[in-house]
């Protein structure tokens, strides 16, 4: 299976890139599962319905979330009526929502998303390692379904990295996402997954992680309330890993970053 996963996409320019290339990414790189990180769509916080809804249009098969899932409070009603819109699996029961969603492809093959948050330096939430095995004990790699994504959307890297070795070999891509960074770490783990610390923003990157510098580096500079940051509008890049998995074991055959447009020296998957 040829899977694209984008990393978080941070407002209008971020949309827009990826608006502009996902349908022709589709086409050329054949693209069977489009995940991408919808988490900072809506004007940098949060996801709406019609964006979602665009960006499915445009080619994307499952929108992941993270720490600003609830930013956008019309989706609280509708994330129940769009299962491909997959929030943190780690949230409290009850919370709307699902935290993992099988797609089936048009060919029939299926594959299993997962979102997942960590919870260094973020909110406290349940066990993230635990609502992983959880959703991991109802599907089988390479039988119920013919490949698994997880979206580990952290701030410390040492807990994606500890994420990817304990899922080697029990799902095809283990993908940090929050940092909106592109790491240079991407690799096949022995057990066969692929693994990437964290797949970066498709945004504007003369920013501060996808904000506007100036009120982003206020809040550094005087430790006191100030603008409301807003999205950074020059021209984004999209960031993100290409894998081609086997059918058969769900595992990673090989694996590309994607890195198209903006400030981001350009690299496209040639597989
Ligand atoms: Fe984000
Ligand atoms: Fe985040």
């Amino acid at each position: 299976m040829r899977i694209l996963f984008l990393g978080d996409i941070v407002g209008r320019t971020g949309r827009d890139a990826v608006m502009a290339h996902l349908p022709d990414l589709r086409r050329t790189l054949r693209l069977d599962l489009v995940v991408v990180n919808g988490e900072n769509a809506s004007h940098g916080f949060g996801l709406s319905p019609s964006i979602a809804r665009d960006l499915m249009e445009a080619g994307a098969d499952v929108i992941t979330l993270g720490n600003h899932s609830w930013d956008r409070k019309d989706l609280i009603g509708h994330i129940d009526q769009e299962p491909r819109i997959v929030r943190p699996a780690n949230y409290p029961p009850g919370t709307p929502g699902q935290g993992s969603v099988v797609v089936t492809l048009v060919d029939g093959r299926k594959a299993l998303v997962i979102n997942v948050m960590g919870r260094q330096f973020m909110e406290a939430l349940d066990d993230p390692f635990r609502a992983v095995a959880d959703v991991l004990s109802r599907h089988r790699l390479g039988v119920t379904v013919q490949a698994a994504v997880v979206d580990i959307h952290a701030e410390a890297s040492s807990e994606k990295w500890a994420m990817g070795h304990v899922l080697d070999g029990r799902v095809s891509l283990v993908i940090g996402t929050h940092t909106h960074t592109p790491t240079a770490d991407h690799r096949i783990l022995s057990g066969g997954t692929a693994y990437q610390t964290d797949a970066g923003m498709c945004g504007d990157y003369d920013s501060v992680i996808g904000m506007a510098k100036d009120a982003a580096i206020a809040r550094f500079l005087r430790r006191m309330p100030g603008e409301r940051l807003q999205p950074a509008e020059g021209e984004a890049s999209l960031a993100g890993m290409m894998v081609e998995t086997d059918d058969t074991t769900g595992l990673a055959r090989r694996m590309a970053p994607l890195r198209l447009g903006g400030l981001l020296a350009p690299t496209t998957p040639d597989f």
